[in-house]
């Protein structure tokens, strides 16, 4: 059993029953959020860039559970000065942990240090595998060709994909990311936070219409098993 959980814009809590993850703890000052950055029980954080509303609440829940920060090697030196324990990793580079594995794709996309002008390492996508599930958290791209390799080197059970346009692919080149990626669903993320990234998701699910995958628009704070 793999439980999944959406906090609204890119943040998911993911469990296999023992072992519990979030992944873009964007929780205070997220407007869709339904859960407090105090209330989340984790081990692990997954951090695809240093942006705010992905960095978000990552030192508050890192602290109060003792919780490893899994990200990339300059925003792990970032966490490490702020005391929080982290595991560096970098594009390409897969690891293992008790929950399975994490491997750091490449995302089109910048990566300044939340509430910083410093540099936060390459913005990443993130496979996770847990519980023999295989999750492709996409972070914040635009669409690119070799999420063609990704699809063939991976059988997606579910692909986390932003649609908001403005800062990352919208409906139309998610859509064509879904082609790529060939999941057994999908589900959006990272749109109607705010104003500038709102869509039309029946316009989404049209566009996927004629495809396998399964689209499943998770409601703020709704979960679902995969
Ligand atoms: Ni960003
Ligand atoms: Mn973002």
């Amino acid at each position: 059993m793999v439980k999944i959980t959406y906090h609204g814009h890119a943040c998911f809590e993911v469990t296999d029953g023992t072992h519990n993850l979030i992944i873009d703890p964007f929780l205070e000052g997220n407007p869709s959020a339904t859960k407090k950055a105090d209330d989340v029980k984790v081990g692990w954080i997954v951090v695809t860039h240093g942006h705010g509303d992905h960095w978000g609440d990552t030192p508050t829940i890192a602290k109060n559970n003792n919780a490893t920060v899994i990200t990339n090697f300059e925003l792990s030196e970032f966490a490490g000065k702020q005391g929080l324990t982290a595991h560096p990793m970098h594009i390409g580079g897969r690891a293992d942990f008790p929950f399975g594995s994490v491997k750091l794709t490449i995302a089109h996309h910048g990566s300044t240090l939340a509430n910083s002008d410093g540099y936060g390492g390459s913005p990443a996508g993130a496979l996770i595998n847990i519980g023999g599930k295989t999750i492709y958290h996409a972070g914040d791209t635009g669409l690119f060709l070799d999420m063609q390799l990704i699809g063939d080197m991976n059988d997606i059970d579910l692909a986390l994909l932003p649609i908001g346009d403005n800062f990352t692919m919208g409906p139309v080149d998610a859509a064509k990311a879904v082609e790529f990626l060939k999941p057994k669903k999908v589900t959006p993320m990272h749109y109607d936070t705010f104003d500038i990234i709102k869509q039309d998701l029946k316009e989404f699910e049209k566009l996927l219409a004629d495809l396998p995958a399964e689209c499943v628009i998770m409601k703020y704070g709704s979960s679902y098993e995969l």
